[in-house]
């Protein structure tokens, strides 16, 4: 069994030599002896400095402050809960860096809460010292041997194994299985892992050992598996304490303190990593000269300090530097050394806890002693044995000053008074030095009398706690591996999307030729855009996006906008045509009186934007309604008439309805008054379309070659006909069969606001079915058709992942944090799959455009209008780069259109009041 202190320490040669000069008197002695040991007495002032300067770094690094950097890391192990006790399963746990010169390979079965408890099997192998100072791939494939020397000695499946890797060094985590090594400690100085996420480098040696097809689910610290490890008792260990060849702590911290997280929700296990404090106004005072020579011999001067005062690596070295200096000054095995003596690393701590042990203490330090060369008298055992009890109480209480600082952290992030707590306490100081955890509690108790703390020995040195936290990595794994394989179909690459858009030319050319297609390319009489000679006053209204309007747009140099939203309930969306055209006019008189402008007969223009086929700019007829409208009685008819037969039931109201537009036109029309390069007209709302300027030669059906007419493309049907059969996923066929419009509107449901969130509910019904999400639990709330709002996606993807959180329980959906990441993962995957399918879209325009033109190159604007555009964090942009992809040779502006569509409308009113003023005359 390989002793703490074997390794980091440098070696000397045997013979006995005694000081010349005459030993000291017996007052002398005692003096030198006082003095030395007075050294190694801490006071209680000073330990609880040590502990306001320790908890004072300790904060400092929570809030994330940089520079001066704090004496302590603070790292967050991505732990999130102490065990739930439900973790089962067979798992490999490798420890490496805990015990020093050792690794130690296990197998532990966890059992669930039900079964019974089954003893880990394990297996320790030495490290020789040239592995430790060596490469860091020769360390690595030591390990990946003796885990399958291990493994080969099993009696068990050794298909698809999981491993837990234990790595007792300071390490960025990134990720349950993604940790970067910050340095090394304790004697180990491998070169070229410093910087490297070591977990990658486990997988590589493993894959080179290539015995064994092992799956390194998930990377701890000691003090993390030590604290997991613990026997549930009264209550579940929230510190983890690890005194071995090193020593360092973690605890259960709030995660909204922790400022690197973007979590305000539940805990998060925090590794302290108290080795690297030095505070030198706390530590100064207690540092011995002892204490000084010992960390410039090591092998990393300056580092680690407080570790050196209290890791078994170095308590062994503490002692046999006393020894050695009360040895020269003659006060100790009559003045005489030996070479042992004054070899590095030759006391360790198994001797020390053995030379200290009440029972056989005396008798030990003899043969210890005997061991390295020297001779102790009686008055020399007793010697050495303070001596010991000096180092090694002072490391007790440096360690509990630590602890309390803990302890205080604790009551301060749960803001108590008063704390109880589990501490589970792991290493061979405390497994095996006598008194070190005793005086620990005592001091503890002294510094932090609030805190009622109870020590738990770890049973087996965080094993199975390592097991534990592996079983919830391999758990949460599990659960990463069904999401990717849910949200798999929702990630297109260039290839689909260029097939998307090369299907969309397909269907626009078959459309204009007026032959069947799912892209109708409905002409819309608007022959131009304004041109800013328009002028006049004009009614518009704008129905068929989440709100109806009735506008006043007074034209004039500029454009001055009143209007006024109206909702339009759901049973006179899907009520009599009469009865929804009746309530318009109801809205326009309301308008108009609020206005002042009762009786007055202004031309009006109707943005109505739903698929019509359209015999001249004021003759729509409805081909079908769509977005939740199904108001009877209207498809086939021609809308214009329709409000006009409302009009004249209302006596007594004049209204010259001149234009109806499509929303993508109002839109189009109304930023191309601000940029005249603007021929592409898009709507990402509730439902979504585009139009554009296509060459009139290429519209069949509308007399005339020569000059453009904007085409509306209804693109919202496109793939009705089954031709985006390859993107469509279980979830789209849900929506789509759940909506009242099943078969129809196929690309508008993969696209816009009044189906997104729907798709999204449907993907978390699913995860939830595969356990992966709310525990698996089916939440009611989710059951219910449309409670999951489009917007909730641009809110969950705008905000931090607490505000997340605060959205969905706001829904009812109790979560975990990594339900609140699984469920943001959902929203991006969806709503990045309607902006690249919108983007393929518009580069189908702009290309088409530009080849109508003959054009290299084209320079076109697109006015945008619709709550999912304008509002979706990331929609716009994703739109942006997948037409910048697919028509590298078109430079697109998208103009978000300020005004909506109303503006558009009167524009298009004013244009074809101008046109007809100028026939007129
Ligand atoms: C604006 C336009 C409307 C258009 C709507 C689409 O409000 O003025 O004509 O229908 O955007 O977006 P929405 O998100 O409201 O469906
Ligand atoms: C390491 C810690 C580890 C401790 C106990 C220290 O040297 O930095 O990560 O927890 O030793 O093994
Ligand atoms: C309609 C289009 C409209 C689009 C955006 C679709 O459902 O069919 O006419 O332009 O929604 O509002």
């Amino acid at each position: 069994m390989d002793s703490i202190g074997s390794s980091g320490l440098r070696q000397g040669e045997e013979t006995l030599s005694c000081s010349e000069e005459g030993l000291p008197g017996p007052s002398d002695s005692s003096e030198l002896v006082q003095e030395c040991l007075q050294q190694f007495k801490v006071t209680r002032a000073q330990l609880q400095q040590i502990q306001a300067s320790l908890l004072g770094s300790m904060e400092q690094a929570l809030r994330g402050q940089a520079s001066p950097a704090p004496a302590v890391r603070m790292l967050p192990t991505y732990v999130g809960s102490t065990p739930h006790g439900t973790e089962q399963g067979d798992f490999v746990v490798l420890e490496l860096g805990a015990t020093g010169a050792s690794l130690r390979v296990l197998w532990v079965t966890l059992t669930g809460i039900e079964g019974h408890r089954v003893e880990p099997r394990s297996q320790e192998f030495v490290i020789p010292q040239e592995v430790m100072l060596g490469a860091g791939q020769q360390l690595f494939d030591f390990a990946a041997h003796c885990l399958s020397e291990f493994l080969d000695a099993q009696p068990v499946n050794k298909q698809g194994l999981q491993l837990g890797f234990s790595f007792s060094f300071p390490c960025h985590q990134t990720g349950l299985d993604r940790s970067t090594l910050i340095s090394w400690t304790k004697g180990f100085r491998c070169s070229g892992v410093e910087g490297q996420d070591v977990v990658q480098l486990l997988r590589d040696a493993i894959r080179r050992q290539g015995a064994y097809n092992i799956d390194v689910v998930a990377v701890v610290n000691d003090t993390v598996g030590t604290m997991m490890g613990c026997e549930p008792g009264v209550r579940p260990c929230e510190v983890g304490l690890v005194v071995d060849t090193g020593t360092n702590a973690c605890y259960m911290e709030e995660a909204r303190h922790v400022a690197v997280l973007d979590e305000d929700r539940g805990r998060v296990c925090v590794s302290v990593e108290w080795g690297s404090f030095s505070d030198d106004g706390a530590l100064g005072p207690v540092l011995t000269t002892f204490d000084h020579t010992l960390d410039h011999e090591s092998l990393n001067p300056g580092a680690q300090r407080f570790e050196k005062m209290i890791g078994g690596l170095y308590l062994g070295e503490l002692v046999r530097l006393v020894l050695a200096h009360l040895a020269r000054c003659g006060v100790l095995f009559g003045g005489c050394t030996s070479p042992a003596l004054l070899s590095q690393g030759s006391i360790l701590l198994e001797h020390v806890a053995e030379m200290e042990d009440p029972s056989t203490g005396a008798a030990r330090v003899h043969a210890i002693l005997q061991d390295l060369g020297l001779s102790p008298g009686a008055s020399d055992v007793e010697l050495v044995q303070h001596v010991c009890a000096a180092v090694c109480t002072r490391a007790a209480q440096l360690c509990a000053a630590a602890l309390a600082a803990v302890l205080s952290c604790l009551q301060h992030s749960r803001e108590q008074q008063t704390l109880q707590v589990a501490v589970a306490t792991g290493g061979r100081v405390c497994e095996r030095h006598p008194r070190f955890c005793s005086v620990l509690q005592g001091t503890v108790m002294l510094l932090a009398p609030e805190c009622d703390v109870s020590l738990i020995p770890s049973v087996d040195g965080g094993g199975r706690g390592v097991a534990m936290v592996t079983a919830v990595a391999a758990r949460l794994a599990a659960h990463r591996r069904l999401l990717e394989e849910t949200l798999a179909p929702f990630r297109l690459n260039h290839d689909q999307l260029a097939a998307v858009q090369a299907q969309m030319r397909k269907a626009m050319a078959k459309g204009l030729r007026g032959e069947a297609s799912s892209l109708r390319m409905l002409p819309t009489f608007v022959r131009a855009t304004p041109d800013g000679s328009e002028r006049g006053d004009f009614l518009a209204l704008d129905l068929g996006g989440t709100n109806f309007r009735v506008l006043l747009v007074r034209v004039t140099t500029g454009v001055q906008i009143t209007s006024e939203i109206y909702s339009i309930p759901e049973t006179v969306a899907q009520g009599s045509g009469q009865q929804l055209f009746d309530h318009i006019v109801d809205c326009i008189v309301d308008f108009q009186q609020k206005q002042g402008l009762s009786g007055q007969s202004l031309p009006l223009g109707f943005t109505f934007s739903f698929p019509c086929r359209q015999l001249g700019l004021d003759q729509g007829i409805l081909l079908n309604w769509t977005k939740g409208f199904k108001a009877s009685d209207c498809e086939g008819q021609d809308v214009v008439s329709l409000l006009r037969e409302a009009i004249t039931r209302r006596q007594a109201v004049e209204l010259n309805v001149v234009a109806i537009v499509n929303d993508t036109v109002g839109t189009m029309m109304s930023c191309g008054y601000e940029d005249p390069r603007c021929e592409i007209g898009l709507i990402v709302g509730t439902g979504t379309n585009a139009c554009y300027m296509e060459e009139l030669r290429n519209v069949a059906g509308v007399p005339g070659d020569s000059g453009r007419m904007c085409i509306n493309m209804e693109w919202g049907a496109f793939g009705d006909d089954g031709s985006l059969a390859m993107l469509s996923t279980r979830f789209d066929a849900s929506v789509d069969q759940a909506s009242i419009n099943p078969g129809k509107q196929r690309f508008e449901k993969m696209i816009s606001g009044m189906y997104l969130g729907e798709i999204v509910r449907h993907i978390l019904l699913h995860l939830t079915s595969l356990g992966v999400l709310f525990r698996g639990q089916q939440i009611q709330r989710l059951q219910t058709r449309d409670i999951f709002k489009t917007k909730f996606l641009s809110e969950i993807e705008s905000l931090a992942l607490r505000q997340v959180r605060a959205i969905l329980e706001d829904l009812g959906l109790p979560l975990t944090s990594d339900d609140a990441l699984m469920v943001l993962e959902v929203c991006q995957a969806v709503s990045q799959r309607a902006a690249q399918l919108c983007g393929a879209g518009v580069a189908a325009v702009v290309e088409k455009i530009r080849e109508n033109r003959g054009l290299e190159e084209l320079a076109v604007s697109v006015g945008v209008d619709g709550t999912l555009y304008k509002l979706h964090p990331r929609f716009s942009s994703l739109v942006a780069a997948t037409v910048r992809e697919l028509a590298p040779r078109c430079v697109v502006t998208f103009l978000q259109s300020e005004d909506g569509s109303g503006k558009g409308a009167a524009l298009v009113t004013a244009v074809a009041c101008r046109l007809a003023q100028l026939t007129r005359v």
